[in-house]
């Protein structure tokens, strides 16, 4: 007897990435098509659960708000309140849950948790956030660069500023895949990891991409067509504040190091930021900057990616 299909996770950028022009393409028309009070049906009938180990403003928000746009109702379900936070396992709460709904967002603490619900799961699976990756973030961030630049990523730099976290990890693997040169400047004791680096290098020979690392924020925001910044200290890492707020002073997205970029530099930031912190107040509420544009664009990339798993034809047809 056949194999029944895979479902089509998104654990990481590299699941999508093959398809990202057409996932960007896509994400804009249904940017154009909301404002017109229009979506496609892709989830009629279907249900998103989201399990969240953490907070959640944009992801949430753009998962709950997206599903209904598609036509299909999501569950949010706080792993608080659900029995794996008593014990269950994730593969029977994966084979379960899998029984009841069609497509699964989770926000973990570990990459592991996220990869072992997929494992067991007979439906997708989308990575909402864990200690390795942003694939949804990213998505969105790309689909903005997309917007500003005329779908161009050739011959442009990006270049991020602070810890060498799932943010920048996706980010890597997102330039890398669509042929965008990235700069990322992280202390020392806080890089992104070298496989991470490595799988960036790997796309990036195809693409034409420049990776350069350094520990200088100036070197790296020298020339830059944008600059991206998260913040000192994620989700989870709260017991270590103090020392990251010593090792990070002096990595912050200000109006000096905007100067050193092009013009018509803008800064980026995946929020929540810390304000005073990663960034200044200066330049969230200031004109050189496109964050506000790159939270909107959680909604309709999270809407790209989640037809890219149920229609993959329609996201996939204008190659
Ligand atoms: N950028 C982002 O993922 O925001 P939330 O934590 O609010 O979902
Ligand atoms: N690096 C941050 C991203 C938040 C969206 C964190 O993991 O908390």
């Amino acid at each position: 007897m056949p194999l029944p299909p895979q479902p089509r996770h998104i654990l990481s950028v590299l699941d999508y990435a093959d398809d990202l022009p057409q996932i960007l393409r896509r994400g804009v028309e249904l940017k154009a098509e909301r404002r017109r009070g229009r979506s496609p049906p892709v989830l009629k009938g279907k249900t998103l659960a989201l399990i969240f180990e953490k907070s959640s403003t944009r992801t949430r928000t753009s998962f709950e708000v997206g599903a209904h746009d598609l036509g299909g109702q999501s569950l949010y379900l706080s792993s608080k309140d659900l029995q794996l936070g008593r014990g269950e396992t994730i593969a029977d709460t994966a084979r379960v849950l899998s029984r009841f709904v069609d497509v699964i967002g989770y926000r973990a603490y570990r990459h592991s948790d996220v990869t072992e619900l997929a494992r067991w799961a007979s439906i997708p699976v989308i990575n909402a956030l864990d200690d390795l990756e942003h694939p949804c973030q990213i998505a969105a961030d790309l689909l903005t660069l997309h917007e500003r630049w005329g779908g161009k990523f050739k011959g442009r730099r990006l270049a991020f500023i602070g810890d060498g976290n799932n943010v920048l990890h996706s980010l890597l693997l997102g330039a890398a895949s669509v042929g965008l040169d990235i700069a990322a400047a992280t202390p020392r004791d806080y890089g992104p990891r070298p496989d991470i680096v490595a799988a960036a290098r790997e796309r990036a020979k195809e693409s034409g991409s420049a990776i350069d690392l350094t520990d200088d924020p100036k070197t790296a925001a020298k020339g830059a067509d944008a600059i991206y910044t998260d913040v000192w200290v994620s989700m989870g890492e709260e017991a270590e504040a103090a020392q990251r707020e010593g090792a990070f002073k002096g990595y912050q997205v200000n109006d000096a190091l905007l100067d050193l970029g092009k013009p018509g530099v803008f800064a980026m930031h995946d929020l929540p930021a810390h304000r005073g912190q990663e960034i200044t107040d200066a330049v969230m509420d200031g004109t050189r900057q496109a964050i506000w544009d790159q939270a909107e664009n959680r909604l309709h990339a999270q809407k790209a990616l989640i037809e890219w798993i149920f229609r993959p034809a329609r996201a996939t047809s204008r190659r």
